[in-house]
């Protein structure tokens, strides 16, 4: 297949964690002959230095000409506390509103070897396996904001049409149809308007899709439920705010944020991208974990339908967990790999599996002979 593929870096660690999920691309491209392109393009704090806006005019063409985008991640703690308006964080909302990404998909399971990393007990976590159907367009996030003049009051209004709730609610229903068929949709209908709004519209849309189970939980009950069972949960549907929450929250249970993937879809584009942030404290010094990056690019081609090419990524990155080739948020021994060493075992995994774990067999008995 032939995908020309934008890739936004963004600040941080961004740079450093897209490098392992391109060279993992391009193992992918190698062993199963397709043709990736890949071009680069500013955004964030990258784009207000180098363009002069967080999302510059030419970082929008790249992505609107590509079949998907890659990215990063966005955040630079030297806009912190500014009165500025022209913040890293707003080119990553325009490119969403202006690609019309209204669904994010956002994955989250367990891997049994990293079962002990995540603060919470084992047998709560194994096992778990759940998809968050975040609305990324809409809610309070794009709604008018305002200060007043005397800066002593703030608001921001949150609002909701029909539309913008029946078209991710057909996708979360669709997933949950092809899972274990219970949809949950996460609210606060005794407090919010425009939750009452999304019960109505679930509720009628529920009617297409008899055969999947539908529950509602406010959003304050599923924080709790989350943590103290979260097997329960199989598809996960919800507004804006409360979908940024509950994705960070139930990182938690894999073990590490630097794990999660998410998708984000629209009528025409897509966008692939890890949940977590830009870590600007470890820029440069090759220890983020590139694995949520890595797994954005598999659901890049599950995307494409390259379901075979998408297993070959996760069952590489479920060796490198395996076999402790990991930064140090997952392997807090001595030994644990760099950022690049990650995105190499991976990529070469992908490529030839035997030889590359012939070889480490080989460099593990050298190193106890020399012991
Ligand atoms: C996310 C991030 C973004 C968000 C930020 C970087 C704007 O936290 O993708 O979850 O709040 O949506
Ligand atoms: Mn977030």
């Amino acid at each position: 297949m032939k995908l020309n593929i934008a890739v936004l870096p963004g600040d941080g660690i961004g740079p450093e964690v897209t490098t392992e999920a391109v060279k993992v691309l391009k193992a992918i491209a190698q062993k199963y002959n397709h043709n990736f392109s890949f071009t680069s393009a500013p955004i964030g704090s990258r784009g207000i230095e180098e363009a002069g806006a967080p999302l510059p005019k030419k970082t929008l063409e790249v992505c609107k000409n590509a079949d998907a985008i890659l990215m990063g991640t966005i955040g630079d703690p030297k806009y912190d506390g500014l009165d500025t308006e022209i913040r890293p964080e707003r080119g990553l909302l325009e490119l969403r509103k202006s690609l019309g990404l209204f669904a994010n998909i956002r994955p989250i399971s367990t891997y049994e070897a990293l079962l002990h990393k995540s603060p919470l007990k084992g047998k709560i976590i194994k096992n778990t396996d759940f998809i968050i159907f975040r609305e990324l367009t809409g809610g309070i996030y794009y709604g008018e904001k305002e200060i007043a003049a005397d800066g002593n009051s703030a608001s921001d209004n949150c609002s909701y049409s029909a539309d913008e709730i029946d078209r991710i609610a057909h996708l979360a229903f669709k997933s949950a149809r092809s899972r274990r068929k219970i949809l949950t949709l996460v609210d606060k209908d005794n407090i919010l308007a425009t939750s009452r709004l999304w019960r109505k519209r679930v509720k009628i849309i529920a009617r297409d899709y008899p055969e999947v189970k539908l529950f509602f939980l406010h959003v304050d009950n599923a924080a709790m439920h989350l943590l103290m069972n979260p097997r329960k949960f199989d598809v996960i549907l919800t507004e804006n705010m409360f979908g940024d929450i509950l994705s960070d929250e139930a990182s938690v249970i894999s073990g590490s944020i630097g794990l999660l993937a998410s998708a984000s879809l629209g009528e025409r584009s897509a966008l692939f991208e890890p949940i977590h942030g830009a870590y600007n404290k470890y820029t440069g010094q090759n220890v983020a974990n590139p694995l949520a990056t890595i797994l954005s690019a598999a659901m890049l081609l599950e995307h494409f339908e390259m379901h075979e090419e998408a297993d070959a990524i996760k069952n590489a990155v479920e060796k490198s967990i395996e076999l402790g080739i990991t930064t140090p948020d997952l392997n807090s021994s001595k030994k644990y790999a760099h950022t690049s060493d990650v995105g190499e075992f991976i990529s070469e995994y992908i490529i030839d599996e035997k030889n590359v774990l012939y070889n480490i067999e080989n460099i593990d008995l050298g190193q106890s002979t020399i012991i």
